[in-house]
């Protein structure tokens, strides 16, 4: 089993803290000298810093003052605090863009957008790019040695797309290189179509009604962000090349295609904003968490990866505005830490007084003390999180992963039908697969279609509408050698450039690898009434339905209620090379999904973490090769037990021994070490 190093420079320990702002606070020092007495109470050790501070850095232009970040860091140091010190790009000084309005985005209407607001800069600008180079160059310079700095954090939640002529440029430049000719950008986007053939280059624009248009449109939106990141990080690698980057990401944010991202990234972070105000079933909270927690491991093949931004109580923009129940912050950040990551800070250490964001929860509130319950639970968090040094580098092994995948969520965005974008519900799909099998404790990598296949046993693939270039031999490949896929409805219909594979469904070769032919895809709308029978049992369908013949495959459920689909299989399993490749042609509840799922990882001898038959229990594993970490999650609001796997454990809360069955209270979390 692999161990990894540290994620950040110099902390072998659980990383603990949040978004530091002092620049806010410049003129009551008293409040920043009581941040550090409570940084220390609270368990915390790193802290986020300078994220928007670009004016207090450069009041005016070329004046630079670094007088209060030294201070800052020094004391960060002299506490042994880590700093993941931002560049300041994602929040531009007024003066900067009231003499260069270039700097600002231009919308999609075509309209300069107005000095305003945060993370709106274009990604072109030469101006702006000239004055990011000089800001992120003098922060590297002052502070690449500074014992508190411990990683960089770019920018923030970079997003959007600027429609400049500057950018529509690069568009037209990036087109060029892609497709060399016209002719096959023409045929790529299908341009003899409603008269849309293009015959010069100038035409394009980010508007253009061709469905491959507006996906390479998006496409290209990940080039300009990450030409912007590394752009960035040049200037600071040219001062500090050992100091690992990150930038944080939103989970499955449909901006930005992350696994590009995650490429120009040492480490991944994530900022995550459970919906606890807005979900009532904590199970499909903390199951959702748990997958954007799995695909952040995967980005980086099981390297930990840090929550840079989650909520120590309540955010002020979510609707719902509900507090966190006794334990549910724990539950919260331990699902992250089971699941892969070594730290989890918050947005953010001390509320703001005023302006956007002063009701947005914070470790340290208006009251400016410790004794409030936002405060306690995370001192309580970050005493646990002493005593779990041991779990820093472990890995968390999987033998089965879900794909999720950005170009195939753009393909579902861009191309018209059938039916509307609401009903399509890819990434819900996606969710349901995933926690089917979360639900059964099997530990799940979540990977893009790009990702290597062969270290798995069994790969889900649902909804894989389209194929990129090689994926179809590759999980041809990957069942040949005697793994087992499935796939679902709605997957193998349009190749890289949206265009539908001819000669039948699914295409690009996975007729064979499936045994089937899928001839049509139907809507089931709330009026009709669709469920197949598997094994004795009728498992309601809803949405989408395929009409699917067998061409080699087994028929393993078919469909019963309406005439024209009776009779026909609605899942199917074909033999191919050593290897199984099932195939789900409708649209089934979680319910089915469980039952099948379920059985089949049973059939590949996946092992649960812990049985499944412990209800409203979750647990995962983190293992060093020396040591092995449980981690019981109890997403209900009842008192749980847990008969635990053989053997003797001690729990890192309070050292004591157990085995046998273990209590969790309501929403109660523990860690216990093999
Ligand atoms: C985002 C931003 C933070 C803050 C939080 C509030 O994640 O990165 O600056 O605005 O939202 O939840
Ligand atoms: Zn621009």
């Amino acid at each position: 089993m692999e161990k990894f190093g540290p994620i950040i420079r110099n902390a072998a320990e659980i990383l603990h803290g949040g978004d530091y702002n002092p620049d806010q606070w410049l003129e009551t020092p008293e409040i920043i000298d009581r941040d550090f007495e409570l940084m220390e109470k609270s368990g915390c050790n790193t802290f986020s810093v300078g994220i928007f501070s670009w004016t207090a850095l450069e009041p005016a232009p070329g004046k630079y003052r670094f007088d209060w970040l030294d201070r800052i860091m020094d004391r960060m140091a002299e506490h042994n605090f880590h700093v993941i010190l931002a560049t300041p790009s994602g929040a531009k000084p007024a003066w900067l863009a009231t003499a260069h309005p270039e700097v600002c985005r231009v919308d999609e209407n075509g309209l300069r957008q107005p000095y305003s607001w945060r993370h709106n800069h274009c990604w072109s600008s030469p101006f702006y790019r000239a004055k990011v180079r000089e800001i992120n160059s003098k922060l590297a310079k002052r502070y690449a040695n500074h014992p508190a700095l411990s990683g960089w954090h770019l920018s923030n939640e970079y997003s959007g797309s600027c429609y400049c002529d500057l950018c529509i440029d690069r568009f037209r430049s990036w087109l060029r290189e892609r497709y060399g000719t016209l002719e096959n950008l023409n045929r790529a986007w299908w341009n003899t179509f409603w008269s849309h053939i293009h015959t010069d280059w100038a035409e394009i624009t980010p508007w253009g009604c061709s469905e491959g248009n507006s996906f390479d449109w998006k496409r290209f939106n990940t080039v300009q962000c990450c030409e912007f990141m590394k752009f960035e990080v040049d200037a600071l690698r040219a001062c500090a090349p050992d100091v690992p980057v990150t930038t944080n990401m939103m989970g499955f944010f449909d901006g930005l295609d992350y696994w590009r991202v995650a490429e120009v990234c040492d480490f991944i972070s994530d900022d995550v904003y459970p919906g606890w105000g807005i979900e009532p079933d904590v199970r499909k909270i903390l199951a959702e968490c748990s997958m954007r927690h799995d695909m952040h491991r995967s980005m980086k093949n099981g390297k930990p990866f840090l929550i840079m931004e989650s909520a120590p109580s309540a955010t002020n923009w979510q609707p719902g505005h509900r507090l966190k129940r006794p334990n549910q912050h724990k539950l919260e950040e331990l699902t992250a830490i089971g699941h892969g990551a070594d730290g989890t800070l918050y947005f953010q250490w001390r509320k703001s007084r005023g302006n956007l964001e002063k009701f947005h929860g914070a470790v340290v509130d208006h009251v400016g003390t410790e004794e409030t319950r936002v405060f306690r639970d995370v001192a309580e968090l970050g005493a646990l999180y002493r005593k779990c040094g041991g779990i820093c580098g472990s890995a968390y092994p999987a033998q089965a992963a879900v794909v999720w995948d950005w170009e195939c969520l753009w393909a579902f965005q861009t191309s018209s039908g059938p039916g509307s974008l609401e009903e399509k519900k890819y990434t819900e799909t996606v969710q349901t697969f995933y926690r089917a099998l979360w639900t059964k404790n099997i530990p799940l990598d979540v990977i893009e279609s790009l990702s290597d296949f062969s270290k798995y046993r069994l790969l889900i693939c649902p909804m894989m509408l389209m194929l990129k270039p090689g994926v179809a031999e590759r999980l041809k490949a990957f069942v040949a050698a005697g793994g087992t896929v499935v796939m679902s409805y709605f997957s193998g219909y349009e190749d890289r450039d949206t265009n539908c594979f001819l000669g039948g469904w699914p295409g690009d070769g996975l007729m064979e690898l499936f045994g089937i032919w899928n001839e049509e895809i139907g809507g089931i709308p709330a009026f009709d009434r669709q469920s197949i029978c598997y094994e004795g049992r009728e498992f309601d369908v809803s949405g989408y339905a395929e009409r699917i013949h067998l061409r080699g495959a087994e028929s393993l459920a078919t469909y019963v209620v309406d005439p024209l689909y009776s009779g026909n299989p609605a899942v199917t399993v074909n033999r191919f090379g050593a290897g199984k490749a099932y195939y789900i042609a409708a649209r089934t509840g979680e319910e089915f999904l469980s039952e099948f799922l379920g059985k089949l990882a049973a059939d590949e001898g996946l092992e649960p973490v812990i049985p499944a038959d412990n209800p409203g229990i979750s647990a995962t594993l983190r293992s060093n090769g020396e040591e092995e970490f449980l981690f019981l999650f109890n997403y209900t609001a009842e008192e749980r037990s847990v008969r635990l796997p053989e053997g003797s454990y001690t729990a890192l809360a309070d050292g004591s021994a157990r085995s046998g069955v273990v209590k969790l209270p309501p929403f109660g979390s523990e860690i216990l070490k093999k």
